[in-house]
């Protein structure tokens, strides 16, 4: 089935990795949107045009928000009036959606795709794959995918265009919304990104204290292997030792209620940071 699929924000980011991908497939007729300056631009030099957001939208099936979070809500209010009956509206992000911050129209399906980005455990085989780390290009990664509300079937079509817009996927798991914003922000971000950025943080920390960077580097990379590979796939038991020095690590760096952040109260509370 050929397909007309919009993007709003088609220079940005998010939408420059999903249109490449999108603009292979032979059977959607792609449209891009976008309002900056520097956006058009972009996608000019890409070679393809832009097209009016209105006069894009009426005549889609599939419309993609790839906006900032923070301006979700007011550019859904202004696109869903337009959106032809049956279509889908496909947002890249939960928090919104879970924050009920998006505009609803009955006739219309509302999905929400987010990529898992390739795993450190992954198998790669060429320098392409080892080089995307995000994934949509070499590296294959999972994604998840919701049915915020409407139509099953529909559902499948946004599925259909998320698997193809973050290409290459091994497998797209259906989850709710709110499973989604359990994962991100809270696992993706309030947990693992801060422990990346306390990583590096201890990198600086002990370069400051003398230990020559390349060292500590090696040093604190390798180990970041190795202990993922002992906690998620019990590869090799860590020594008694080694044990030791964990558990005191988690009593002086965590509070010891620190699992109150996938309370609804804290995701509420990040989330609304998030989309203000
Ligand atoms: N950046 C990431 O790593 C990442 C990863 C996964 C999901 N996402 C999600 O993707 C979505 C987009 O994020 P991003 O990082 O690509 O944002 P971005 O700021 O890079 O791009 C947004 C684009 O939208 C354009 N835009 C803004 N208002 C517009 C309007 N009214 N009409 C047309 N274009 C408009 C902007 O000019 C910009 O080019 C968000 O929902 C985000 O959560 C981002």
């Amino acid at each position: 089935m050929r397909l007309t699929v919009s993007v709003i924000g088609a220079g940005g980011k998010m939408g420059t990795r999903i249109t490449n991908n999108l603009a292979k497939h032979e059977n959607y007729n792609l449209l891009f949107c976008e309002k900056s300056e520097q956006g058009i631009i972009g996608i000019e030099e890409r070679g393809f045009e832009v097209t009016p957001t209105e006069k894009a939208v009426k005549q889609s099936d599939v419309v993609i928000l790839a906006v900032p979070d923070t301006l979700l809500g007011t550019i859904s209010k202004q696109i869903v009036p337009l959106l032809r009956t049956g279509s889908v509206l496909l947002t890249l992000d939960p928090a919104a959606a879970y924050a009920d911050e998006l505009a609803l129209r009955d006739e219309c399906t509302f999905v929400v795709a987010h990529p898992c980005h390739p795993s450190v455990f992954a198998e790669k085989f060429t320098p392409e794959e080892h080089a995307d780390a995000f994934g949509g290009v070499a590296a294959k990664q999972d994604i998840v995918a919701a049915l915020y509300k409407g139509e099953e079937e529909k559902y499948n079509i946004g599925e259909q265009v998320a698997i193809h817009m973050y290409a290459p996927v091994e497998t797209c798991h259906r989850i709710t919304v709110e499973q989604m914003a359990i994962l991100e922000p809270t696992a993706a971000e309030v947990v693992t990104g801060s422990v990346a950025v306390v990583l590096k943080e201890t990198l600086d920390q002990v370069v400051k204290m003398g230990v020559p960077e390349p060292a500590a580097k090696a040093f604190i990379l390798g180990h970041v292997q190795i202990c993922l590979s002992v906690v998620f796939r019990g590869t090799n038991p860590f020594s008694d030792a080694c044990q030791v020095a964990i558990d005191y690590g988690l009593e002086e760096i965590y509070k010891s209620d620190w699992k109150n952040i996938f309370e609804k109260e804290a995701l509420d509370k990040v989330i609304t940071r998030m989309l203000n």
